[in-house]
């Protein structure tokens, strides 16, 4: 039996995280510690929510107490550290809270598994890891070829990636001071159920359902390498149990798209599926977003080769999930909007020229 702590298990990767782990594995037990930001959804969970192996604690990853009573309650094997601002938007608006969150609530996160796991001696017990999960991001910007290996130098630009940069490197001064048992993974964009209408694909999708703009930050001609999310999620889940000491992982599939591609093929499916009057007309372009990362582009070879993860679910079968998933879930998108798509919309995005 391997106990897992898992911050932001009630947001989008960290739910599917442990749908995923409790449905493939007998013999773990998981507590969910999140604060419930307008991220974090119990709603995600209610599949899981009556199994004796799950755990829910509402708790900010940045109090030092509330994260300590975790490690003092329960014997901790394994933290997967999920929690995050995750929106590039959000944090060119509002930096701090990314710098609070993501930066400050690891390096808490990191001291308390420290403090709960060190023996007399100084090492660290047999058997437990923190999992840190990062971001392509953190390599910045690629030009029209190459890809991010794992010894790409790091360089974020928007806010949100460089928070993500300053946490793996407390990850890795943990490591490297302490000996710290570490992973961390860079995994490129995730899409498919529970992800938050104001990430490209759920918001295109969710237009296209209630007919409003599709709105194209530029040219819409930049490239982001998507991932199923339950790929995401085995690629963690092995690396966990398999990843040697102190190592990173890069985790995407070779699946590079334009936005525009995206949006098109989402146009296609609804149109053929749920609307004939669902259009490209629908796409407005609208002011770039700034420091704009132009090309992510991910080199999964090392995770393929060390651990033999390969991603299951290609694009074309993953997109019509995810979509299906929010036709058959309105309840969902209905919850964390309040009740009305279009008011919530036009707060958050009324105004976009
Ligand atoms: P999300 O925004 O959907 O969920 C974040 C979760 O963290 C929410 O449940 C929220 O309530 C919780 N949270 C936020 N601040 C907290 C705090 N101070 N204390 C405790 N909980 C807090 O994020 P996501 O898309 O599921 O991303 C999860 C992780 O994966 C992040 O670390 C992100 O950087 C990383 N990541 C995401 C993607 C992607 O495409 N979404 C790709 C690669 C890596
Ligand atoms: P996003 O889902 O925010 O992920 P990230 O910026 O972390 O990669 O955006 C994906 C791409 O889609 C990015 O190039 C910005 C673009 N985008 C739009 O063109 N319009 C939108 O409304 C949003 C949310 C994103």
């Amino acid at each position: 039996m391997k106990r897992y702590l898992v911050t932001g298990g009630a947001g989008f990767i960290g739910s599917n995280f442990i749908i995923y782990m409790l449905k493939n594995h007998e013999d773990v037990e998981i507590i969910n510690f999140d604060a419930l930001t307008y991220a974090g959804n119990l709603n995600n969970l209610k599949s899981v929510e009556n199994d004796k192996r799950y755990s829910f604690v509402r708790g900010d990853i940045t109090d030092e107490m509330a994260v300590k009573k975790v490690f003092d309650e329960n014997e901790i094997d394994y933290v997967v550290n999920f929690a995050a601002e995750t929106h590039v938007d959000r944090s060119v608006t509002d930096p701090l809270v990314f710098v609070r969150t993501n930066v400050l609530g690891t390096a808490n996160m990191l001291n308390n598994a420290k403090q709960a796991w060190t023996l007399p001696d100084g090492s660290f017990k047999d058997g437990v890891k923190y999992l840190q999960v990062s971001t392509d991001e953190v390599y910045g910007s690629l030009g029209p070829d190459g890809f991010f290996t794992e010894t790409t130098p790091l360089d974020p630009h928007s806010p949100y990636s460089a928070s993500k940069t300053s946490a793996d490197m407390l990850v890795k001064a943990y490591h490297d001071t302490y000996k710290m048992p570490i992973n961390i993974t860079r995994c490129s964009n995730n899409y498919g159920p529970f992800q938050f209408p104001e990430k490209l694909i759920p918001l295109m999708i969710n237009n296209c359902l209630n007919h409003r703009d599709l709105p194209v930050y530029g040219d819409g001609l930049q490239i982001r390498d998507w991932l199923y999310v339950d790929d995401h999620c085995k690629a963690i889940d092995m690396v966990i149990t398999s990843g040697k000491d102190g190592e990173f992982y890069n985790v995407g599939g070779h699946n590079e798209r334009t936005n525009l591609t995206i949006i098109g093929t989402i146009i296609d499916y609804v149109k053929e599926k749920v609307d004939p009057t669902v259009s490209e007309a629908l796409i407005k372009h609208v002011a770039d977003r700034k420091g704009h990362d132009r090309r992510y582009g991910i080199d999964p070879q090392k995770i393929k080769d060390d651990l033999g993860w390969y991603p299951e679910t290609p694009f074309e079968k993953g997109i019509k999930l995810t979509i299906d998933w929010y036709l058959d879930n309105k309840d969902w998108l209905a919850n964390v909007v309040n009740g009305d798509y279009e008011a919530y919309y036009d707060k958050m995005y009324g105004n976009r020229k």
